[in-house]
């Protein structure tokens, strides 16, 4: 279903990468469903050869993600005052299911501190890349981690203020316009099932606060009642830990 994509000029690190993630090194792309990673002058990108979506190529220096992060503020952002940054802008963030880092890093370029942790190796890949190239300040406060965050969560020696969960919404695949970002998400992840063994092992490790994002009308994660809720027009933050 993976594979790498060798270009040309850039065999050597399709090579390194298939050796890396243990992938099949293909020349060209074949027809059965299959996500290509690949690298061109930009960087790496994804492409699904099964979906009529272009690439996924992430960009913290220019383009909408980088846009998002420049015209950011603590006061502006729901997911900064979940958090609490507004009372301590240099928190110390666990963002447990990092996707696409733009939340993680969107923190990050707020003041905190940001372990990002990603179990799809894909994702990772690409997270990677782009963190390799972004030439912003909030880069040097952030650490990648590919884990399982239940295994991460259960291990660490860390202390977090804040551990930021967002699994996938179910109701993220029944929204007609869903993002680019997000297709490619639900396309390479499947639905997932333990977003409450998530929130066990947030919880677990007792820091300040553990922040989750659900959709407005979803069921809180093993059905606990948070101490606080910020609630916007289509999803919330349920805060566990609320001071
Ligand atoms: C909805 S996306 C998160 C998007 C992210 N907040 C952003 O701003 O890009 C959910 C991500 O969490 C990851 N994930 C889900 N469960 C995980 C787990 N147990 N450990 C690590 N990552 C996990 C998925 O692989 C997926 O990339």
């Amino acid at each position: 279903m993976y594979a790498i994509l060798s270009t040309p000029n850039f065999h050597n690190q399709a090579q390194a990468l298939a050796q890396k993630l243990q992938l099949p090194l293909h020349t060209e792309k074949i027809k059965d469903p299959t996500f290509y990673l690949y690298y061109n002058d930009d960087g790496l990108s994804l492409i699904a050869t099964h979906l009529n979506l272009g690439p996924l190529h992430l960009d913290f220096n220019h383009g909408t993600l980088h846009q998002r992060l420049q015209r950011a503020t603590i006061s502006k952002e729901p997911l900064a005052r979940a958090v609490g940054l507004h009372k301590n802008p240099h928190l110390y963030l666990c963002d447990a299911t990092a996707g696409i880092g733009r939340e993680g890093c969107l923190l990050a370029s707020l003041g905190a501190r940001v372990t990002l942790v990603e179990r799809s190796s894909i994702m990772v890949a690409l997270l990677n890349d782009a963190l390799n190239r972004c030439n912003a300040a909030w880069r040097d406060r952030i650490d990648l981690i590919a884990a399982d965050s239940r295994d991460f969560l259960a291990n660490t020696k860390e202390q977090f203020d804040v551990i930021y969960l967002d699994p996938m919404f179910e109701s993220h695949s029944h929204k007609a316009q869903v993002k680019k970002e997000m297709q490619y998400l639900q396309a390479l992840m499947g639905p997932q099932e333990d977003a409450d063994a998530l929130l066990t092992a947030a919880l677990s490790l007792k820091p300040g606060r553990v922040v989750v994002k659900r959709p407005l009308k979803a069921r809180c994660l093993l059905d606990k009642k948070p101490d606080f809720c910020f609630t916007l027009a289509t999803y919330r933050f349920d805060v566990y830990g609320f001071f």
